[in-house]
């Protein structure tokens, strides 16, 4: 994976300059120079990221809730959805590549006991800020809130600490996503942690520790599979789903 700079800090507001101020002396991040490339600006809506793509300024405020990411969700659960295939419902479910939870967020209101963890202090900071955020919204708290949390860590360690049914691991960039929204999310998540795939050897030996009944593995859908063993896959537009079934 490509090493990256932590983003610069800006403060907005009050709450903005509290958060970074806690930022800065929980995190050791700093605040912004004029030469960045990446910054968190943190205000009292929470979190938003902006980066350089392709010559452009762009930003991105994560939310886990809105018409968008509601309408985004309820399509999910209600069709076929690969992932909900791969990895089924009313199951204990470690997501343990949380990135901004767009698969979590399936994965809970579909009825799954979902815990997310996210190894990049960042990334999970923003998402904690965003799930706070969306506790006002009636909708994030029947369908997603009472089955949902959020974990910073590196989960090939968190994993060794408690039992889950499915572990799913979603190690990899890319993807042939066309919305522009989504676009954005994958750009600033890259700018936050790096590109490529996620030491997924290491994580994978974790997940087939930690799970009771299966690890669900996304790729490219001409990627090879992380490791030997694939059960059976379920073929999505642009990925597929390795579904590796435990036998103890
Ligand atoms: C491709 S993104 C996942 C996207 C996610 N499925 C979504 O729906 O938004 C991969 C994420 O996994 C995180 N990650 C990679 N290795 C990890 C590990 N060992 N423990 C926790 N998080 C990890 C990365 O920091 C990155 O945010």
């Amino acid at each position: 994976m490509s090493k990256t700079e932590p983003p610069g800090l800006v403060a907005q507001g009050a709450r903005g300059e509290q958060l970074v101020e806690q930022w800065v002396q929980q995190l050791g991040l700093s605040r912004a120079g004029e030469d960045d490339p990446v910054r968190v600006v943190l205000s009292d809506q929470g979190g938003a990221v902006e980066f350089d793509v392709g010559g452009q300024r762009a930003r991105f405020r994560l939310q886990l809730c809105g018409r968008e990411v509601q309408g985004r969700v309820k399509s999910r659960v209600q069709s076929k959805d690969p992932l909900l295939k791969a990895v089924g419902r009313k199951k204990r479910v470690c997501d343990a590549t949380l990135g901004w939870g767009r698969d979590a967020l399936v994965l809970a209101a579909a009825g799954n006991e979902v815990v997310g963890i996210e190894r990049n202090v960042v990334v999970g900071r923003l998402m904690a800020l965003a799930v706070a955020a969306a506790m006002d919204d009636a909708w994030f708290l029947r369908w997603v809130a009472p089955r949902f949390r959020v974990q910073v860590g590196d989960a090939a360690t968190v994993l060794h600490e408690r039992a889950f049914d499915v572990v799913y691991l979603d190690p990899m960039f890319g993807g042939e996503d066309t919305k522009g929204q989504v676009k954005k999310d994958l750009a600033a998540l890259r700018a936050l942690v790096g590109e490529g795939e996620a030491g997924a050897g290491e994580l994978f030996a974790a997940a087939c520790a930690a799970a009771a009944e299966r690890v669900v593995v996304k790729r490219a859908k001409n990627a090879a599979p992380v490791a030997p063993g694939v059960s059976f896959d379920v073929p999505g537009k642009a990925h597929r789903f390795d579904v590796y079934d435990i036998v103890r």
